[in-house]
């Protein structure tokens, strides 16, 4: 049987044992620990301390039962003190000062993708020849991308299968994602009069099958002037001088015979550097037929035109053979631009 002096001695050190819990638990950095630590189970006037004099009251037949209770206790505290000291030492290594004199973590600078190197450098480059940089929207309808370009109804350009047109209500003339940047050629002379000398750079879109030269978005110069007594000679002397400037160097240029509806005549654009020659685009005079569809009077105004692959020029400089790596978003490839 236990004595009641027994029942109270537990039931003290219960109440203790909850108590410490409580204070170890909660504190919450090393101070209050060592405060809890003194409290508890401090040599001289801890609580434990005080206890363990009342031992000495315990009935002799209880007194093993008493020891062993108190021994309990004890060990349970001490254990809640470690656990407690542990955590604060984990947050305070946590917890850096912060030292203002060291040299500062270097951020990892990005830089611009070689395409848009490669547009910034045309735009410049074509400034100072005098050629104003606009835009026009990649969503067209078929009057800019076709109609005013004279590419009538029952062109093969326009065949579903070489566009992306988009859905439509019945009824409704049906837009696609613009094939060519010489929509906004037709867009510029609309709202304006000559003298005119724009570049516009831009993606364009066709369903062709990804390769090494093919990708169904790409970008494309679009070069126009409008001024009285244009003639191919400023058109050659345009494409030279641009050509030199971006490749570096006396760079060639070469015209070949060709057809685009809206220029007459028309010709392929091939460059010449580092002993190679290169297909660059297509150019021409602006066909009479297309100022006469902006307003314009053929027989006052005449210009020139002209249509280059930027990711070809980009290649072309950068010594790019498959022009899909421009796209990947491989930071290891577009890290060397
Ligand atoms: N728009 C033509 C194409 O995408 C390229 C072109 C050819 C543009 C002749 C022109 C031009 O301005 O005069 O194939």
């Amino acid at each position: 049987m236990n004595t009641a002096a027994l029942d109270t001695f537990r039931a003290e050190l219960e109440r203790l044992r909850v108590e410490a819990e409580a204070a170890l638990g909660t504190a919450s950095d090393a101070n209050a620990v060592e405060a809890a630590r003194v409290e508890f189970l401090g040599a001289r006037s801890g609580r434990l301390k005080s206890l363990q004099k009342m031992l000495g009251a315990i009935p002799a037949g209880d007194k093993p039962a008493a020891g062993r209770h108190f021994n309990e206790a004890k060990e349970a505290v001490g254990v809640l003190l470690a656990a407690a000291q542990a955590r604060v030492e984990r947050v305070a290594a946590h917890v850096v000062p912060i030292d203002v004199t060291l040299p500062g973590e270097p951020v990892p600078r990005g830089h611009l993708h070689p395409i848009t190197q490669t547009i910034r450098r045309v735009q410049e480059i074509m400034a100072r020849l005098g050629f104003e940089s606009v835009d026009g929207p990649e969503i067209e309808d078929p009057w800019h991308n076709f109609e005013a370009l004279a590419i009538p109804p029952e062109h093969p350009a326009r065949d579903p299968l070489d566009n992306f047109y988009l859905a439509v209500a019945r009824g409704t003339d049906p837009l696609l994602l613009r094939s060519q940047t010489s929509t906004v050629q037709i867009r510029v002379m609309e709202t304006r009069r000559p003298p005119l000398r724009i570049v516009s750079l831009g993606r364009v879109y066709r369903p062709d099958t990804a390769d090494a030269t093919h990708y169904p978005m790409f970008h494309q110069v679009e070069g126009l002037l409008v001024e009285r007594g244009t003639t191919m000679a400023h058109l050659k002397s345009v494409l030279r001088l641009f050509a030199s400037s971006f490749l570096g160097g006396d760079v060639h240029v070469r015209f070949r015979p060709s057809f685009f509806p809206f220029t007459e005549p028309s010709v392929e654009v091939d460059m010449e550097w580092g002993g190679r020659w290169v297909e660059m685009g297509g150019a021409g005079m602006v066909d009479p037929a297309v100022l006469s569809a902006v307003g314009y009077d053929p027989a006052e105004v005449s210009g020139f035109a002209f249509g280059l692959g930027v990711e070809r020029i980009a290649a072309r400089r950068y010594g790019v053979s498959d022009i899909r790596d421009f796209y990947r978003n491989d930071v290891r490839f577009l890290r060397q631009f």
